[in-house]
């Protein structure tokens, strides 16, 4: 079963990603083996060419099956791997005669499990570098396995559990102590000698140390250059501390309410369907921040005040809400927020249509006398778009249109609640909506349970179980 569906994988990966991705995979390759097997003679050479392929292809693999048609999954971030790997390879080639416990593993582990949130990846990764680097070691093989891998587990479960940036050098610390406790399980059985401890346990801890340092200081780069979101990052936007967030709450509070459902619809639904929950949360929070510009044409900001747009006419409104988006897109730049974030902002209506002022501009156009009447231009009405392109881009879509929808229903009964939200979906997906992002009909269906789930549990007390409509 596992088997075939990795299989697919494959099949799928040289056919939907083209030849860039499968390139920088053959190249990560052929750069790491030449590493690992120039100073081995013939028969080493061949095992840890043998032990490279099967590494990688493990790694490739459990990458793939995780992340492919998913946000994670782009030439960047494979990009990223191939160079960190190499590099640590690299670094192996001069450490290793000095001692074999310098290799910056530490470094390599922490990158993996902050960049992919996810322990998995990191673990395959700790384990084929350690064995990797105790092969290409002179002497003591199984010493140097278990002690980096025992170390670079650590490294991963206390770099993903911690995610605030200052928390690495503890993280760092403690996986060195782990390290160094593995190192005294091997004195104390007679396997390691007492001598070579404090150099041992030195080379370590000053390891874990530097790597830690480099790390912080390389991490916000390696954000902005590859293109990802670490969790850190997406929890230090979270913080209601953030200036753009409290600006929000500030200026257009309905707007920071409805935003906050949102968050909470899409962060289940991206759940269901296993796509980056944490980055739909974040993008939920930021999606409508453009409001901010204008908030009193927006109805949730309007309760004690008259609507403006009573004043316009229904052209010039759909405008102003149309460039809600836009002005988003530049606040996310002005804050400097990740790229990805910026996206879901732009993203988050598609190109879709005004319907409430396109029928009023239609209803108008009717009622006017014929030589005033104009020709209505549906695009005109149309936000710029691009449609959603990832999956949390989408999910964000249907969460924001639900949470709308339902706030306007006048008695909503769970039946009726079920109902909006599973035609409110295929609204979007009759309308093209959809036709950009990476969502199957089985993760269309799993969102639209998930989010008719949330809005039950939300809006509980609002909810009128004697569903007297239907008798
Ligand atoms: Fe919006
Ligand atoms: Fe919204």
């Amino acid at each position: 079963m596992v088997f075939k569906k990795n299989k697919l994988d494959w099949a799928e990966f040289l056919k939907r990603t083209g030849l860039i991705e499968f390139s920088i995979a053959a190249a990560w390759f052929v750069l790491s083996s030449l590493i690992i097997v120039v100073p081995s003679d013939w028969r080493r050479a061949l095992a840890l060419l043998v032990l490279n392929g099967a590494g990688l292809g493990l790694i490739i693999n459990k990458i793939l099956t995780m992340h492919a048609r998913s946000i994670f999954f782009t030439k960047r971030i494979f990009l990223l791997l191939a160079l960190i790997s190499c590099s640590v390879l690299l670094a192996a080639d001069y450490l290793l005669p000095l001692n074999p416990l310098l290799v910056p593993l530490s470094a390599a582990t922490a990158i993996y499990a902050l960049v992919y949130g996810n322990r998995s990846v990191a673990i395959y990764l700790t384990i084929y570098l350690s064995f990797v680097l105790a092969l290409q070691g002179s002497e003591n093989y199984f010493f140097y396995f278990t002690v980096h891998t025992i170390q670079g587990l650590f490294m991963v479960y206390f770099s993903s559990v911690r995610t605030e940036r200052n928390s690495l050098a503890y993280s760092a610390v403690y996986s060195a102590l782990a390290g160094i406790a593995a190192i005294v399980m091997f004195c104390l059985l007679g396997q390691s000698s007492f001598v070579s401890f404090y150099a041992n346990a030195g080379a370590l801890l000053l390891s874990a140390v530097c790597s830690i340092v480099v790390i912080i200081g390389l991490l916000p780069y390696i954000e902005d250059i590859f293109y990802i979101i670490t969790p850190t990052k997406l929890l230090e936007l979270a913080s209601p501390a953030n200036p753009l967030l409290r600006r929000l709450s500030m200026e257009a509070p309905g707007t920071y309410h409805h935003s906050l459902i949102v968050a909470n619809l899409a962060d289940a639904a991206a759940e269901s369907i296993k796509a980056n929950a944490l980055l739909a949360r974040v993008g939920a929070y930021y999606h409508d921040i453009g409001k901010i510009k204008r908030p009193l044409f927006f109805v949730e900001n309007q309760h004690a005040f008259d609507n403006p747009h009573n004043q316009l006419n229904p052209h010039m409104s759909s405008q102003i809400i149309i460039a809600h988006t836009r002005d988003g897109a530049a606040l996310g730049r002005e804050y400097k927020l990740p790229q990805l974030i910026i996206d879901i902002i732009r993203q988050h209506h598609g190109d879709s249509v005004v319907t409430y002022f396109l029928h009023t501009f239609k209803e108008a156009n009717a009622q006017a006398a014929e030589s005033e009447r104009t020709l209505v231009n549906e695009n005109d009405f149309r936000y710029p778009g691009p449609k959603p392109q990832t999956k949390e881009a989408a999910v964000i879509m249907l969460a924001d249109s639900c949470e709308a929808a339902v706030r306007t229903l006048e008695k909503p009964t769970p039946s009726r609640v079920n109902n909006l939200i599973g035609r409110l979906i295929k609204e979007k997906l009759d309308a093209g909506q959809l036709a950009d992002c990476p969502l199957t009909i089985r993760e269309l269906t799993a969102i639209q349970l998930s989010l008719q789930k949330t809005v039950a549990n939300m809006f509980h007390n609002r909810i009128a179980y004697n569903d007297k409509s239907k008798g």
